[in-house]
């Protein structure tokens, strides 16, 4: 039996055991995947993963609030992946079996990876909708608009814009980005605040917190797009509402959530998930 762990406060929420499991029967591993609660500090956590792994566990997911936290584990002790130093974030942890085979000790082997943006837009690709050429507006930036952008631009993106309350964060975030990256470096990414995000779009991102607060976005009159897509999953989201009612095509963040776990799955055991058919086997799960 492979094991794993979810690493997150709260924790008790999380889909992922469910979500592995379901990948685990499709391709026929023995494994064993828990909810990890953790206190909210960066030493707690530590342990945590310093304990797992000496357990034998084979890889951890890290959710909120811990992504940045194991971003910096990894940078003492380990590696990183292109797309978690460029995100500032870490979602996938596993131990770099090459330098353990080379005697490495395991604290100075732990590798972090974030499949987050690589699953939002493998979400995407699987909806039909086309990132080719596309003209994409963000709305946010926080951490999750962060780890959307390398994915988006590598997915052919050409137009880029991120719309925030606070254009300064908007701003920051695009500097930071681009002295990480020079594919992003390469880019021209506009920025503007909130109600000065008007026109048409291909397609827009809302990668805000907002979807579960009540509160609405001020979105233009005069913003429109042919797609919509929120990161956030659940209840009925106003965002995508929004949009809906505009004739826009529109989705929320659970095939996100699916691709990136399958992203992770196969970072730990090599295994190929189909993410088609392991979706429809959790929308038969009760
Ligand atoms: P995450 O890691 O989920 O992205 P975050 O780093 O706290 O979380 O970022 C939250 C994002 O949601 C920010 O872009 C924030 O806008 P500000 O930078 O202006 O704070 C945005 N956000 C949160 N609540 C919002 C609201 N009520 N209206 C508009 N934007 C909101």
């Amino acid at each position: 039996t492979q094991h794993f762990i979810v690493i997150g406060n709260p924790i008790a929420h999380s889909k992922s055991p469910e979500i592995h499991q379901v990948f685990a029967t499709q391709v026929g591993l023995d494994i064993h995947y828990e909810r990890q609660y953790c206190p909210d500090d960066s030493d707690s956590f530590t342990s945590v993963v310093e304990a797992f792994f000496h357990g034998g566990g084979v890889g951890a997911n890290v959710t909120v609030p811990f992504k940045q936290v194991a971003y910096d584990c990894c940078v003492a002790r380990g590696g990183l992946s292109e797309h978690a130093k460029v995100a500032g974030a870490v979602n996938t942890l596993l131990l770099n079996k090459a330098l353990l085979e080379r005697g490495v000790p395991m604290t100075e082997a732990l590798y972090g990876d974030n499949t987050d943006g690589q699953g939002l837009v493998n979400h995407i690709v699987s909806l039909g909708w086309p990132l080719k050429q596309a003209r994409v507006a963000i709305i946010g930036a926080g951490g999750a608009a962060r780890g959307a952008v390398l994915p988006l631009i590598e997915a052919g993106v050409q137009q880029l814009t991120i719309a925030n309350r606070t254009l300064s964060k908007a701003q920051t975030l695009v500097t930071e980005l681009s002295a990480a990256s020079p594919h992003i470096g390469a880019h021209d990414i506009q920025t503007c605040s909130m109600h000065d995000l008007t026109g048409q779009y291909d397609l827009i991102i809302n990668a805000t917190s907002i979807g579960l607060s009540g509160d609405t976005l001020p979105l233009a009159e005069d913003l429109n797009c042919q797609y919509a897509y929120d990161m956030m999953y659940g209840r009925t989201l106003p965002f995508l509402q929004h949009f809906k009612a505009r004739t826009a095509q529109i989705s929320d963040g659970y095939g996100m959530l699916i691709g990136q776990a399958a992203l992770s799955f196969e970072r730990w055991t090599g295994y190929t998930i189909d993410v088609a058919q392991a979706t429809e086997a959790l929308q038969q799960k009760p």
